[in-house]
């Protein structure tokens, strides 16, 4: 890609200001644990393998800065931070998911001084990195034999490089297909209230080359009608046993329509979205966000003062609706998910 989303120096976690895309493209240095807990938590980096890429980067720097005078210090300044970190946004499980493991590194360590712990850390840190480009890769090939030249596709939120340390998941199989001289075109969805999909992901295939018209979400259904539509690919923030998807508010809606006009609905997503703790989407603690994310957008107020608002920042689709969902391991066909094999 011709960016990079997020980049950790050895003390400074540098992330792409997403925030500020596609106006100006400015970077957030982030030193302290607090500093990527809002980083997370006002959207400068999101997605949910991105935000777990952030969240172990974050766990070195906590270690950085904790007391090291006694192992026993360092391992509860990291509890202490993992706690706080996750509570910035409760639905994409790769936030939990990486700081466990960065606090499973820790605890099965025998490492006695800082300087040492440090360094696990930021090894396994940087593994997660690593991984996670890699699974973008794996799920860009094992998707690209579902997608027929000269396909258009809708897709909702971001779901690219921009969410990943990689290529993407919905986008990598879009890439993917490129890469294979197929012809795609590309309807993105605006994704109201915060515009993930006319922001970044429009941007983000431009920059590739790729052609993409941006749509409001409720212009979905009359594409649907007029049959412009041959497959939705859309990523997930979390995944229960059974394949139920969380993702952004909306996709249920795209969900809905795709099954209705008999259009293909896949979700692709790496095996750290996938929760092996929950059995159904309802046990998916959705985040509910601020209100002047929907009545004062860019600062201005677009609803009366008072009006009571609905903000949940995601959906969840059950896995009847969709028809195969995309890992780095395979496919799985919806209605028929029973977790990793
Ligand atoms: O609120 P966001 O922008 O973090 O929501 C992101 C999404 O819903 C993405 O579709 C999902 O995290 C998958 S990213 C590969």
């Amino acid at each position: 890609m011709r960016f990079r989303t997020l980049e950790f120096t050895g003390s400074t976690l540098r992330l792409l200001d997403q925030t500020k895309l596609p106006r100006t493209e400015q970077f957030l240095d982030c030193t302290t644990v607090s500093d990527v807990f809002h980083a997370i938590r006002s959207l400068v980096v999101r997605g949910a393998p991105a935000i777990g890429v952030a969240a172990g980067y974050a766990m070195v720097l906590a270690a950085q800065g904790a007391d090291c005078r006694s192992r026993a210090g360092i391992l509860a300044a990291l509890n202490q931070a993992g706690d706080y970190l996750k509570s910035c946004r409760p639905t994409a499980v790769n936030l939990a998911w990486a700081i466990d493991r960065m606090i499973a590194v820790a605890n099965n360590s025998t490492a006695n001084n800082c300087g040492e712990l440090v360094t696990l850390l930021e090894t396994e840190a940087r593994a997660i990195e690593a991984e996670d480009r890699t699974m973008c890769e794996k799920i860009g090939a094992n998707g690209e034999p579902l997608i027929p030249d000269g396909a258009t596709i809708l897709t909702h939120c971001n779901a690219g490089a921009l969410a990943t340390a990689g290529i993407g998941t919905a986008l990598a199989v879009i890439y993917a297909a490129q890469a294979h001289g197929k012809k795609i075109r590309v309807y993105a969805d605006e994704t109201r209230p915060l515009w993930q999909g006319a922001r970044l992901t429009a941007w983000e295939l431009q920059q590739e080359g790729i052609e993409v018209t941006v749509l409001c979400d409720n212009a979905a259904g009359s594409l649907f009608a007029a049959g412009k539509i041959d497959a939705v690919i859309v990523g997930a923030d979390r995944i229960t046993k059974n394949g139920d998807v969380a993702n952004k508010i909306g996709t249920y809606n795209v969900a809905v329509l795709a099954e209705k006009h008999g259009v293909p609905f896949y979700v692709a997503a790496p095996q750290s979205t996938i929760d092996q703790q929950l059995i159904s989407g309802e046990q998916i603690p959705i985040e509910m966000r601020a209100p002047e994310e929907v009545i004062k957008p860019g600062g201005v107020i677009i609803a009366a003062e008072g009006t009571r608002v609905y903000n949940p920042a995601f959906d969840v689709t059950p896995n009847a609706l969709i028809t195969a969902i995309i890992t780095d391991e395979g496919l799985w066909h919806g209605g028929r998910w029973d977790g990793r094999t």
